[in-house]
């Protein structure tokens, strides 16, 4: 959901602006522009609908002049379809003026209304083009842009990051944040700002995030924060941890590939630092104390869409360790259900964005109505950490595939180390079960890496698949989360439709599809862990197949009771059983991108889709 940048120092601008907005690429977006002040006092813009690469085009058949001070921004669009002239940056006061924005101005209508009877006329169907000319109309009366700024951030409302420049200020960039995310750079001789870190990660990796409400001015030597309403703010710095290169593709053929292999590494830096001597200590919600952790009666996983099915696998293993009735709620049914929470509720969010605007109303519900909060989150200094009490950074580095992959698991992981620690605290498990599930997390990473040894052998299944008009995903218990992780990869990816469906469910209805040729994934659970779950599954197996089903298992090394009745088994490494699903996914994740790539589509950046939906 749009990605913007704002650069000022003695850089050319126009460099840095495009570099950030590559690196934000993920976010997702339909149309892309620049606006920079020029070295002889001009302001210059540029901008396209499609990709940045039509920008660049443009910017290479009509460069701009140079320039020290610069804005950026890629749309997704809200109002106004993708088009050039809905595209940002907007400009007013005669063309002196650029804006920026990401969000939604709720208010916009009744503003649009006033200027136009000030006789202000607009080119564009945005929201954002009305912000640019109460701005503008604010610098009339002011002659100061930060006071005609704060002026106008106070009488919006909605969702909305801006950033804005003016050629009578040259070296100045203003910018606010209400509802949705803004990051400041520091530089030597320079500053940044973006939505994430990414934007000028590149150059620097000294970072803070702007609060809710807060009005930033960056000059090539000067940051100053305040409230909107003119308070002065310390932005809290923090490091930035992993550098430009790691959003790079570093040689793979794709973002998607790339993270998919660092399934491992995610998991083996989330857990890294959270293990002392065989047993899970997660420091981060010591910070409650074991009074409330040993008071608590009821956790709440709030997530959306693939976050949702981690909090789903998470449940399970929760609920068994730590002995709480444990509930996943998609974030945006959550409070419109008008749901219990009292005191003695923790609300776990998982968001590997943390800017999920879904994920970001439900826990701000859940604070004001007296819950604890803890987010389980992938990227530092985010909205929903920030307004959490306490935040389990996963630590899986930047996942800029629109669809999650290495972020899944690692948020599986997460919400296995924080059972694990209330568990302990509460002490509902005995010691060598903890000790000995803490040893199968630390055994993961190399599991993990013995799975993606498969993908020659899925390669080739998914290009056999290629023309399916439909695939449908099975499991049970633990195993049910990831049918349903595995059937949104393929929706994300392939675009065709994909089920997942709880196994046993199978007689209730489902089983209706089933038709001859019809391709149904199965994750089985192991005969060792469970013989009874597994041999319903085999079951289930044998009742489809006699209805036509194609049937590919993932399913156990070792496991031949599988074999007279799947098409194809997948096989992964021996776990236990709540730890079967980290590793049963990745086939899956592996087979959406290689029939989605058999299909010549973009696995990175899949239509109508964003990395971060900061818009409920
Ligand atoms: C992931 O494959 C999906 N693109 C999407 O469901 C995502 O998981 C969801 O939007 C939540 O995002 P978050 O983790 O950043 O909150």
């Amino acid at each position: 959901m749009c990605g913007i940048v704002g650069y000022v120092g003695s850089q050319d601008s126009l460099g840095v602006l495009l570099g950030g907005l590559k690196r934000q690429e993920y976010r997702g977006y339909d149309s892309a522009g620049v606006a920079v002040l020029s070295n002889e006092g001009e302001l210059v813009m540029a901008k396209k609908a499609g990709k940045l690469q039509m920008l660049m085009d443009n910017l290479t058949a009509h460069p701009l002049a140079s320039g020290h001070t610069g804005i950026g921004h890629t749309r997704w669009a809200t109002h106004g379809a993708p088009i050039d002239v809905n595209a940002h940056p907007h400009l007013a006061d005669d063309g002196r003026l650029a804006l920026i924005h990401n969000g939604i101005v709720e208010n916009f209508y009744e503003i649009k209304a006033e200027l136009t009877a000030r006789g202000h006329e607009f080119v564009s169907e945005t929201d954002t083009e009305v912000a640019a000319v109460l701005l503008a109309d604010n610098y009339a009366e002011t002659g100061d842009l930060r006071t005609a700024f704060a002026r106008t951030v106070n009488r919006l409302e909605g969702a909305f990051t801006l950033l804005a420049m003016h050629a009578n200020e040259p070296h100045l960039i203003v910018a606010a944040r209400h509802n949705s995310p803004l990051v400041i750079g520091f530089g030597d001789g320079e500053n940044f700002l973006g939505s994430d870190v990414a934007a000028f990660v590149e150059f620097t990796h000294r970072a803070a995030a702007v609060g809710q409400n807060q009005i930033v001015a960056i000059t090539p030597d000067s940051v100053s924060v305040t409230t909107f309403a003119g308070e002065p703010v310390v932005p809290e710095e923090f490091d930035i941890e992993w550098d430009a290169s790691a959003s790079e593709k570093g040689g793979w053929p794709s973002f998607m590939a790339k993270e998919i292999s660092e399934n491992p590494d995610a998991v083996a830096n989330t857990i890294r630092g959270r293990i002392h001597d065989g047993m899970v200590v997660v420091p981060e919600i010591d910070a409650f104390g074991p009074d409330f952790l040993s008071g608590v009666s009821r956790i709440i996983l709030l997530a959306c869409g693939t976050a949702s099915y981690a909090g789903l696998v998470g449940s399970y293993a929760i609920e068994k360790w730590a002995g709480i009735p444990v509930d996943v709620q998609l974030s945006h049914e959550f409070r419109y259900r008008d749901p219990v929470i009292t005191p003695s509720t923790l609300v776990i969010s998982i968001s590997q964005s943390g800017e999920t605007m879904d994920t970001l109303m439900a826990v701000r519900y859940a604070s004001e109505r007296g819950a604890k909060t803890i987010s389980i989150c992938n990227t530092q200094g985010a909205t929903i950490p920030r307004e959490s009490d306490a935040v389990v950074y996963t630590h899986a580095g930047p996942e800029v595939a629109v669809a999650s992959t290495k972020a899944f698991v690692a948020q599986i992981t997460a919400l296995y180390l924080i059972g694990l620690h209330i568990a302990r605290v509460r002490d509902t498990v005995p010691e060598a079960l903890l000790q000995h599930s803490a040893q199968e997390l630390s055994d993961l990473p190399a599991k993990l890496a013995e799975v993606l040894s498969v993908g020659d052998e899925i390669r080739t299944l998914a290009k056999w698949m290629s023309d399916s008009q439909a695939v449908l995903f099975l499991g049970r218990n633990v195993g049910f989360p990831i049918a349903l992780e595995g059937a949104l990869k393929l929706k994300e990816l392939a675009y065709i439709h994909a089920e997942g469906f709880a196994a046993g469910e199978l007689k209730h209805g489902p089983i209706a599809l089933i038709d001859h040729g019809q391709p149904v994934f199965v994750i089985v659970p192991s005969p060792r862990n469970s013989a009874e779950m597994h041999s319903k599954v085999i079951s289930n197996i044998q009742e489809i197949r006699a209805r036509g089903a194609r049937v590919i298992a993932i399913a156990e090394a070792g496991d031949a009771a599988v074999l007279p009745f799947a098409d194809e088994v997948i096989r992964i490494p021996l776990a236990g059983p709540l730890f079967e699903p980290i590793l049963a996914v990745v086939p899956l994740q592996i087979f959406a991108m290689e029939l989605a790539d058999a299909k010549g589509l973009d696995v990175d950046q899949p239509r109508n889709l964003a990395k971060s939906v900061t818009v409920e």
